[in-house]
């Protein structure tokens, strides 16, 4: 298939673009590099050693969508392109709200022009709110206490009115858990701007010595060692669903949740870390932060069912692949 990739220069987008390459699928990335570089998408051919066609364009500008679609014959969207920033997002909800459900709508207003009837969508574990887990995707959704959490919520729903309105028009929205880690090339893999909003990328620049010590927010939440749990998948298997998402889907909406399906503290997240590559990496506890739930954890076994997905690498993996990524940066 020739797959359109939106925010294909991004973290994920730029390991499903690989996936998708290994897996025989042409690739058509459209990025305005907001969030990334245009290096990436060298990698992702060096790595795959196939050639992708590449747009820095904002999916936001319907002209660009239009001649994208208008130049190709495009089968199928992977939307990633978006902003994920959870604290900039309250500051700026205007700007994430703009961003990250404008593209949505347009894309989708696009793909029933040209008749591409496949659509898959980045969402996230966020839209469960404090739900009890393990999250399963019949769960209702609660309130996810920022906008970022709020535009995917909001484009899930607008997705799943889209295709019940049009019944061809096939989507499946895979809702992420903790991606972590990198290719095991180490040339592509999560380099935020600023200080890092997640996790990993923050332990390999404290084991850098680009930080000084770890934050840990919180060591009293109800989980064994008080520290929150979250559920770590590895970023090559999070893009290895996208294509079991892609070439599984049928007419009508389909939720998937990707994730491993077990919990980790932040503690032990660490501790694995500092096994894996034999560095220590120094914390401090501090308050908890706003907004942050004690666990999250999926029950991932609808996507192992119906997409015959699993997932491969374990957390030494995951923390062995990012250190190898930094370290290369
Ligand atoms: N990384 C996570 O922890 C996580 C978890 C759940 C969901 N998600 C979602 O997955 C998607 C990808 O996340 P990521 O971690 O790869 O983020 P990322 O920032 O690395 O990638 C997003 C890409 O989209 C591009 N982009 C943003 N707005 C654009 C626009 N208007 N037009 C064109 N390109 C645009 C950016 O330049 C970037 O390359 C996002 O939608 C994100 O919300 C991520």
């Amino acid at each position: 298939m020739n797959i359109l990739v939106t925010g294909g220069a991004g973290y994920i987008g730029s390991h499903t673009c690989v996936a998708l390459l290994e897996a025989g699928h042409s690739v058509i990335i459209a990025d305005n590099l907001s969030n990334s570089k245009e290096q990436v998408v060298d990698y992702v051919q060096h790595i795959s050693n196939k050639d992708v066609i590449f747009y820095k364009v904002d999916v936001t500008d319907e002209v660009a969508l239009n001649e994208i679609f208008s130049r190709h014959l495009i089968d199928g969207v992977i939307h990633f392109a978006g902003w994920k920033a959870v604290g900039e997002s309250v500051e700026k909800p205007l700007m994430y709200y703009m961003n990250n459900l404008v593209s949505t709508m347009l894309l989708a207003k696009v793909c029933l022009l040209y008749g591409v009837e496949r659509f898959v969508f980045s969402s996230s574990a966020t839209v469960y709110g404090d739900n009890k887990v393990p999250f399963k995707e019949t769960m209702d959704l609660l309130p996810t206490t920022n906008p970022y959490g709020e535009t995917k919520v909001m484009s899930e729903r607008i997705l799943t009115d889209i295709a019940n309105a049009n019944p061809a028009f096939s989507v499946s929205i895979l809702r992420y858990f903790n991606p972590v880690g990198a290719h095991e090339s180490g040339l592509i893999g999560e380099a935020p701007n600023g200080i890092p909003n997640n996790i990993m990328p923050y332990v390999t620049q404290v084991a850098k010595g680009k930080l000084e010590k770890l934050r840990v927010f919180g060591n009293d939440y109800p989980t064994l060692d008080g520290t929150g749990v979250r559920d770590y998948i590895h970023v090559v298997d999070l893009a290895d669903g996208h294509v079991a998402a892609l070439e599984n889907l049928n007419e009508g909406v389909h939720t998937y949740n990707l994730g491993t399906g077990k919990g980790t503290s932040v503690l032990e997240l660490l501790k694995a870390f500092e096994e894996a590559n034999d560095i220590e990496i120094p914390f401090d506890i501090v308050d908890r932060r706003p907004g942050d739930i004690a666990s999250c954890f999926a029950d991932a076994s609808k996507a192992n069912r119906e997409l015959g997905w699993t997932v491969k690498r374990d957390l030494i993996e995951m923390c062995r692949d990012a250190w190898r990524f930094e370290k290369n940066l």
